[in-house]
Parts: C-alpha cells; structure tokens; sequence
C-alpha cells in the first residue's frame, strides 16, 4: 500500500494537535498545518519523523497555494489520502452591533479556508485514489452548531451549517472519482476556542452602545453561564481527535459523524422533534429576559 499523506489544518491546539499526535503514532504522515511561527516550532522541536510542520494561515490564498505546492512536491505520485478541514474560531456579539471585518475573518477561517483547500487538493486526493486502486478522503469540521443555533454565535453557526451543505454537495460531486467526503459534528469539547469565544463575546460587552448594553447583556451573560456549563460537561479532544481516525479507517465512511452526548442528542431533537418543542427546551435552559 501507498504512504498514507494526511493534511490537517489549524493544529497548534485542541482537536488539531490532538489529531496530529494521534494519526502520527498510527503510522500516517502528517502534514501538521499552523498559522503562527510558534506553534510551527513546537511541530519541528517534536522531532517525530511522522510530522511534517507546514505554515497555513487557511484566510491568506498565496499561502493556501504555497503549502499545497510544499505537500504537492513532498508525497509526488503517490497523492495525497486525506485532507482534514479543521482550523476554526468563534466570535460572539448581538447582530445589531457587529464588525463586518471580524465576522468576514469568520467565514473567510471556517468556510472559505476550507473550500478554497478542498479545491487545491482535490487533484492529490485523486492521484491518491487512483495510484492506491481505493478511496480517499476530504473530512471537514462542522459542530452540533451545523445543525441548530445558539444566540450571538450567528456567524459561527451559519459558517457551520454551510460547511455541512458543501460536503454534502461534494459528496455526490467527489464520489466517481473515488474521493469520499465526511464532515464530523462534535458538541462540546474541552479546548481554547471556548475561552477565545467568551473573550470575544466579553471584549463585545465592553463596547454595547447604552441602547445595546439594556437591550443584550443580561442575555449575553446568561448565554455565557449557559455555554461554561456545555463546556465543563465537554469531551477531550483526543475523543474528538479518535473520530478523525476512525473517518479515516473506516471503509465506508458516513456523511454525518457526531460526537458526544450533546451532540447525538441535538441530532435526535433536530430529527424527531418540531422546531417549536426544540427551540422551546433551548429557551428553557437559557432563561432569557424580555427586554422591551
Ligand atoms: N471545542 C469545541 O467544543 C468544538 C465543537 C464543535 C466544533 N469545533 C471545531 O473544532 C475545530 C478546532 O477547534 P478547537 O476546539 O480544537 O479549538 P482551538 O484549540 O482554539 O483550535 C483552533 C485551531 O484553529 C486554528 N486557526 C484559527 N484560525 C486559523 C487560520 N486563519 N488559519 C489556520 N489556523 C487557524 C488555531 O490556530 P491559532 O492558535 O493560530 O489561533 C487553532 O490551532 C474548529 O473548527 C471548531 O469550530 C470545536
């Protein structure tokens, strides 16, 4: 069998560093994506003959185009086998009050970074597919929030959702050419981003116009104390980072993977109950206040 060459994007914490680790002692090469110079020598300094250390900030296309041309050259004829979309941050303010320019970074991160990589990639996968006689991979990271809301995360959620709708379109697209395509769902999992999102959604309370501050914060920190509680009840990311693998050994591998509790039960309530009923139990545990 070929070397199996795996790209993975935003690995300097959490789900990412957990998932390189993990696929590297299994005998994968992995091409260990990070945006900042710290986290690409902490890669280096790791010495383990199955990381591959590659600068990637996934909103930059010069460096998109620069690090598929580095993996290009590295894995040759034998193709890529997998390309793991799963660089992402959260930010958090009322919609009313948002900047156009943290919310583009947004999607720019979570959907366009991953579209723009599925589109340079696709070539490598398909050598892959076709030098190996068997299938290879695209997983991208969507989250419960692909498939229902939670308040002032609106951008978060929406990138969510569509990242589940594009791979499911290229699941169909990709399938002839032997390429199979998977997003994973996970609820919530103990890493930074909770801690980046809160900070973010703190820095938003800080800059409420009088109008906003009556209007959002009482509601903004009771969806905070809502969202720490979700976090402490978390997943590691190395329970993420086992689902990785198993999207990558699995023979078939499903569209749709979710991971934890919450997760497979907001997939239940999304399938089985009426949006009202979902969105009434939602409201309960968030308690919001009436502000007008
Ligand atoms: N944790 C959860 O509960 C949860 C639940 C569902 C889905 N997810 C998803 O899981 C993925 C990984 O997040 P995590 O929970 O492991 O949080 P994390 O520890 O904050 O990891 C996020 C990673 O993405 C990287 N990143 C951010 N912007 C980037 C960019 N422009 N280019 C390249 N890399 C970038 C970060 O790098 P820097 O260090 O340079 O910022 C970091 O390595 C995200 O897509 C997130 O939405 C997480």
């Amino acid at each position: 069998m070929p070397q199996k060459y795996v790209l993975i994007t935003g690995t300097s914490s959490g789900i990412g560093a957990a998932t390189v680790k993990l696929l590297a002692d299994s005998g994968y090469t992995v091409f260990a994506g990070v945006r900042n110079e710290k986290a690409l020598q902490q890669w280096q300094q790791s010495n383990h003959p199955q990381i591959i250390p590659l600068r990637l900030d996934v909103t930059q296309t010069k460096a998109i185009e620069e690090a598929c041309q580095e993996v290009a050259k590295t894995v040759g004829e034998n193709g890529l086998y997998a390309l793991i979309n799963n660089a992402g941050n959260c930010i958090g303010v009322p919609t009313e009050e948002f900047e156009e320019e943290a919310a583009k970074h947004l999607m720019e991160t979570h959907f366009w970074g991953m579209a723009k990589l599925c589109k340079a990639c696709i070539p490598l996968l398909r050598k892959y597919a076709q030098a190996s006689g068997s299938s290879a991979r695209i997983i991208n990271i969507g989250s419960t929030g692909s498939i229902s809301s939670f308040p002032f995360i609106q951008f978060y959620n929406a990138a969510k959702f569509a990242i589940l709708g594009f791979t499911e379109s290229i699941r169909f697209e990709l399938a002839p050419q032997n390429i199979h395509c998977s997003a994973i769902l996970p609820g919530a999992v103990k890493t930074e981003i909770w801690n980046r999102a809160e900070e973010s959604i703190k820095a938003s309370l800080q800059q409420l116009s009088t109008e906003g501050a009556h209007l959002y914060r009482d509601n903004i920190t009771t969806a905070l104390q809502l969202s720490n509680k979700l976090e402490n009840k978390g997943v590691s990311a190395q329970a993420a980072a086992l689902i990785y693998k198993k999207v990558l050994q699995s023979r078939k591998p499903k569209l749709k993977y979710f991971i934890g509790a919450d997760s497979k039960l907001m997939h239940w309530m999304v399938r089985y109950l009426p949006d009202s009923l979902r969105h009434s139990i939602i409201n309960t545990q968030l308690k919001f206040k009436k502000t007008l």
